[in-house]
């Protein structure tokens, strides 16, 4: 990382100080999750505008963007992909500034230094003393991956996260390929081949355990098993085809596997056939917006981010949301068939909260994903006949402020350093969110007109695992209680 960058991305670090570390590396193993998060904010101050526009100035920055805003162009993330350089001079919806930061081609996090860990051999957990002792296990095996990859190419910027697909493979893939063989014969076989959809396939590793697993335990079906891959990063695509054709066992599935280079927001074929779809920690990434509402008329705004010359991040609120946030909020209005978190708090207290000088003028942010909605979009478009099988977060610890709000961490070093706010220096930290799952059951159920079951992840690992595969010696298992904070939705 040259020198420039370090220097910007450090004093995006200094803005936004860092709290204590938290998931997705070895220092942030679940059970540090709880950490509390020991940040100091800076005083916003506001400035309304005829045309509807406020805007949230940082403290450290004096500069007023009236101008700025009036003259700069707003883009969008597809629109920055063909260029090499962060933008600067422009204006961007929360979701856009998130999905440019995070998949932009060239600086995007997930182009350049986004590495998932793979424990090489799998754990046998039937050896390991007990909980304390498979999660030193992780750590000494994390740090003897990093070294080396850092021999083959030494990354200080390295961003280096582990998912249940690779600490429990190939558990976790037979679990999934179990719950997919069984729905698949008591619906479609003979009359349909199992054809299987994996959005944002990390390593490949799950595709690789769901078709070892299929052809060992049932040869007929494995004959009839299409594996299609929608990847939109690159590189994990390269290493999810290296993986597929690396791997001893996996000479018979070259044939099924299809990888497909390409984001689903850009997906465009029609697919009739009945299909399985899976989404496994992809959803967390997807692009959210800002919503914060006027204390005393509880009316919503939409939140932006306007880069100056410098290329300083300046927060905005508007008073006209765009067609997408508004629709989020209708459609959540209309689908929701339990009360839903909001910002303003518990009706009662609203009027008390409000009245000066107690009260302040604007909420706190929520994070309402959109992105997600416009996914649910593409199934119902592109993917009639399909069944979705999605895993994600339910909470997140030590997120930023707000409803529904991200993680925002980078990595440096091998320590983890979360920040304060998801404007900052683009490809360089992971944004990522918890699903509300009764919202989101609810939203995927309105736009795709299909019934769901929502389940956590341990519920569905004790029904579909063979749980004796993953317990320690002392009758622990990791499997089912490492990720408390994470739930499944599935179409029946
Ligand atoms: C956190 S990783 C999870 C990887 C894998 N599912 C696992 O559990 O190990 C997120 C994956 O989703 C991919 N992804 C994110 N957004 C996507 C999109 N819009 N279309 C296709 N893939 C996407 C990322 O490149 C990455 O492979």
């Amino acid at each position: 990382m040259d020198s420039l960058v370090l220097n910007q991305l450090f004093r995006q670090l200094f803005r936004h100080p860092a709290c204590q570390s938290i998931r997705r590396s070895p220092s942030s193993l679940p059970r540090s999750q709880t950490r509390s998060f020991l940040t100091r904010r800076t005083p916003a101050k506001r400035k309304v505008q005829d045309d509807g526009m406020l805007w949230v100035k940082r403290g450290d920055i004096t500069k007023n963007i009236d101008e700025e805003y009036r003259t700069y162009p707003t883009v969008t993330a597809k629109e920055l992909r063909s260029r090499r350089e962060r933008p600067r001079q422009v204006k961007m919806l929360t979701r856009e500034f998130i999905d440019d930061s995070l998949y932009n081609p060239h600086y995007g996090y997930f182009s350049k230094h986004a590495t998932i860990f793979t424990p090489g051999e799998p754990f046998d957990f039937n050896r390991i003393d007990d909980g304390p002792a498979f999660h030193r296990m992780v750590g000494e095996r994390y740090i003897e991956f990093e070294d080396r990859l850092d021999e083959i190419k030494p990354d200080i910027a390295r961003q280096l996260w582990h998912t249940p697909t690779e600490l429990f493979k190939p558990y976790y893939g037979e679990t999934i390929a179990r719950y997919l063989v069984s729905n698949y014969k008591l619906t479609l076989y003979p009359y349909h081949d199992l054809i299987i959809y994996e959005m944002g396939a990390g390593n490949g590793t799950m595709m690789l355990n769901i078709l070892d697993f299929i052809r060992d335990t049932d040869y007929e079906v494995y004959q009839r098993t299409k594996f299609k891959i929608i990847e939109i990063s690159p590189a994990l695509a390269d290493l999810q085809y290296k993986n597929l054709t690396d791997a001893l066992n996996s000479r018979g599935h070259r044939d099924r596997v299809e990888i497909i280079n390409r984001s689903i927001f850009d997906w465009d074929t029609y697919v009739h056939s009945p299909c399985f779809f899976l989404g496994l920690e992809v959803f967390d990434n997807f692009g959210h917006d800002t919503i914060r509402y006027d204390c005393q008329t509880e009316m919503p705004q939409q939140g932006g981010v306007l880069i100056d010359a410098a290329g300083e991040f300046h927060e905005y609120y508007n008073n006209q949301l765009d067609p997408v946030a508004a629709r989020f909020l209708r459609v959540r209005q209309a689908a929701a068939r339990r009360p839903f978190p909001s910002p303003l708090g518990p009706r009662l207290l609203r009027g008390l909260r409000s009245t000066p000088p107690f009260g302040k003028a604007h909420s706190l942010p929520e994070y309402i994903p959109t992105r997600l909605m416009q996914f649910f979009d593409v199934l119902n478009q592109y993917f009639p006949a399909h069944r979705l099988v999605a895993s994600d977060f339910s909470s997140l610890p030590d997120a930023v402020p707000g409803i529904n709000a991200p993680v925002v961490q980078t990595r440096y070093q091998r320590q983890t350093v979360p920040v304060t706010t998801p404007f900052v220096h683009q490809g360089y930290f992971d944004i990522f969110f918890p699903t509300d799952f009764n919202v989101v059951e609810d939203v995927y159920r309105a736009v795709t007109g299909k019934l769901t079951q929502v389940m956590s992840h341990e519920d569905f690992v004790d029904r579909w695992a063979y749980i004796e595969d993953t317990e320690t010696r002392n009758g622990e298992n990791p499997f089912l209680t490492w990720y408390k904070n994470a739930s499944m939705l599935m179409t029946v």
